[in-house]
């Protein structure tokens, strides 16, 4: 049961007499308490509806908690300070919760009243390309939130939106004409596709960043103009003009050295490729490889027949590269329908928004203006070419017409927001309007140079070698800590798959314990401290709590047979208790806004509160038997709820660590 959520409702009960506004901020107002001394709850409404109302708020709190009715569940309401409601739950309900989610698997927690369709779109690679550790928080967030909805009894269907039809194919198929070494092919398929698309890339870029020397040089030029202009200016005789002049002098010296700077990196990296044995000769005999790319694409959408073999047959491999990632992450999607599975329908789409009159024709493209938007978003370029934006709404169509969602998710980088603001407003008009579209978007993992996260080469960090090294560095970890122990108890096999599961879950809970939104800095230190809000932490909390059992030889269903029940009398059994049963908050809470943070941050307190029970309770060595048992079904509960709560982020537990 979600104890806060119940409350809310008593609350709402209670206040609909005493006035006709809008109840659900003043509900909103009944949360759990900072400070224990004021209770397990506290509502602050009656000041707000008091100055609303123009009365008293103390004597609106009398008369609210007159109306309310929690008798069942807590003491009778405190009223405290100028008009707060304090609630505290009765031990005897609160050891009644706890005794009945012991013998439930789900443990106590309701499943949703309103049961929804959600589908949700996440991880999307552009596959043919090597996946990258932004694609991780798509891949985890969105894994978190299927896991979590399903739990809670939505139906929910997972859609891995992958790029499969993007200009990188154009690159392999010209890298594929030219560059192959078919003997690597034979060999190794995938690395030599990789090697192609990274080869073609390199020049591609090569001939772009000569193409822009000029207008490097040229800014230069213009600004150190400009610099000297200012220099030379005639001191003013306006105090404040003199110091408004001075930092625009700043400004411009600012503009300089980062233009300077831009025009060393570029010279210094077209020098790299032109001094380079192999590179160098390459970049000269392809030096309309730009377009040849484009031309390749081009054909490949438009059917010609050679390039729609080599996309077929280059398909599979690319798939398998990505699933290599999905089977170590042991993240699963329902469909992977990519871009590609749309390209029959975009044409319809078109026609369709244009009889509609949503898109128009404007300088030859076709477009979507949409209010409030300085761009139109294209849906077709003038060479005939379809957008990103029509296949996303091809893609809406067909879910809509395949499983008539209510809601439809998309995780994704938050530089695409202003994509999926005008993608939803435009399936809105187009007729949509009964779908919950949402974006739900994450910021950049970030190195500790605060610039994106990038390996000391300077590439991106690939997403095999971030998770080979997060397992090779907790096997470290998970060696040490066995090493400490008077008797280690792990052998080497035990270690090393003990350390996958902890790299793993410590790389995915390092992400999932941020607020989604921010940028965060990726340090394997952190997340694989044994100290704080870290799934290895946690996995040790859990460890710990299973050892009880063992080191005191309980069996687990002898003890639940046994009629023991749980009992609170110490204050830090009652504090794990309170924290044991609102689980099912914090899940309702982290669907609210899509924010898996509010998971971990739940596991990271519950567990707090079970160190305190664990230092200042004795379990095995309890004065009585029944305080034994008790305290033994409070371990057990804490190590399921750890284990619950864990996975529903698609993170596992280890019996040992
Ligand atoms: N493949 C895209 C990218 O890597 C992400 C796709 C997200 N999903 C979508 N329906 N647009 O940027």
């Amino acid at each position: 049961m979600n104890t806060l959520a119940e409350l809310r409702r008593r609350f709402a009960a209670a206040l609909q007499p005493l006035t006709d506004q809008d109840l659900q901020p003043l509900v909103d107002m009944v949360r759990p308490s900072q400070d224990a001394r004021h209770g397990d709850y506290q509502a602050n409404c009656a000041m707000p509806l008091g100055k609303r109302l123009g009365q008293p708020p103390r004597q609106l709190a009398q008369q609210i908690v007159d109306g309310l009715d929690v008798a069942a569940f807590c003491h009778p309401p405190q009223i405290a300070g100028p008009g707060f409601i304090n609630l505290t739950l009765r031990d005897d309900w609160l050891e009644k919760q706890l005794n009945a989610a012991l013998t439930d698997p789900r443990l106590g927690i309701d499943q949703a009243a309103d049961r929804r369709t959600y589908v949700i779109d996440y991880s999307a690679p552009n596959v043919a390309k090597p996946m990258h550790v932004g694609h991780i928080r798509s891949t985890v967030i969105g894994d978190a939130l299927t896991r979590t909805l399903r739990f809670l009894g939505h139906r929910v269907i997972s859609d891995n939106h992958i790029g499969d039809w993007g200009t990188q194919f154009g690159m392999i198929i010209y890298g594929y004409k030219h560059f192959l070494n078919p003997q690597a092919y034979r060999e190794a398929p995938v690395q030599e596709l990789a090697r192609l698309y990274r080869l073609v890339n390199q020049l591609v870029e090569y001939h772009q960043g000569r193409a822009g020397l000029r207008a490097a040089q040229k800014r230069v030029a213009q600004l150190t103009e400009q610099l000297e202009a200012q220099r030379e200016a005639p001191p003013r005789a306006d105090p404040k003009e003199e110091k408004r002049a001075a930092k625009a002098l700043k400004k411009t010296e600012h503009q300089v050295a980062a233009a300077r700077h831009d025009l060393e990196t570029l010279t210094g990296k077209l020098k790299q490729v032109e001094t380079d044995g192999t590179l160098g000769p390459l970049a000269r005999e392809n030096a309309d490889i730009a377009s040849a790319v484009l031309r390749e694409t081009a054909n490949l959408h438009a059917g010609d027949e050679t390039n729609r073999a080599l996309w077929q047959e280059f398909l599979p491999y690319c798939l398998e590269d990505i699933d290599r990632i999905y089977r170590r992450l042991k993240v699963q999607f329902d469909d992977t329908l990519g871009e590609s599975y749309y390209q029959d329908r975009l044409a319809s789409v078109v026609s369709e928004l244009q009889a509609k009159k949503i898109a128009s024709h404007s300088d030859g493209a076709i477009c979507v203006f949409l209010e409030g938007y300085q761009t139109p978003m294209i849906v077709q370029k003038q060479d005939g070419a379809f957008l990103y934006a029509t296949t996303d709404l091809a893609t809406i169509q067909y879910r809509q017409q395949t499983w008539r969602p209510d809601v439809i998710l998309y995780v994704v980088d938050h530089r695409q927001s202003l994509h999926f603001q005008q993608l939803f407003a435009t399936a809105r008009r187009w007729g949509y309007d009964n779908i919950d579209f949402a974006h739900v978007q994450f910021g950049t993992v970030l190195g500790d140079d605060r610039r994106p996260f990038k390996t000391r080469a300077g590439t991106t960090v690939g997403l095999e070698g971030l998770l080979d090294e997060a397992v090779q560095r907790a096997l470290a970890v998970v060696s040490q800590n066995d090493d400490l122990k008077e008797t280690p108890e792990l052998s080497p096999e035990d270690r090393q798959r003990i350390a996958e599961i902890v790299g793993i879950a410590a790389l995915k809970y390092a992400d999932l314990s941020q607020n989604r939104e921010s940028d965060y800095i990726f340090s394997y230190d952190k997340m694989l401290a044994l100290n704080g809000n870290t799934a290895t932490y946690m996995q040790y909390a859990y460890a710990r709590v299973r050892n009880i059992f063992v080191k005191g030889d309980v069996d687990r269903d002898r003890l639940h047979e046994s009629g023991a029940v749980i009992t609170l009398a110490h204050p830090a059994e009652r504090a794990l208790g309170l924290a044991l049963i609102r689980l099912s908050e914090a899940l309702e809470a982290s669907l609210e806004d899509y924010r898996p943070n509010q998971i971990t941050t739940y596991l990271f307190e519950m567990s707090e509160k079970y160190s305190t029970f664990y230092q200042e309770c004795p379990v095995l060595k309890a004065q009585t038997a029944a305080q034994r048992a008790s305290r033994l079904l409070l371990c057990d509960l804490t190590g399921r709820t750890l284990k619950l709560g864990l996975s529903l982020l698609g993170i596992e537990v280890v019996e040992k660590m």
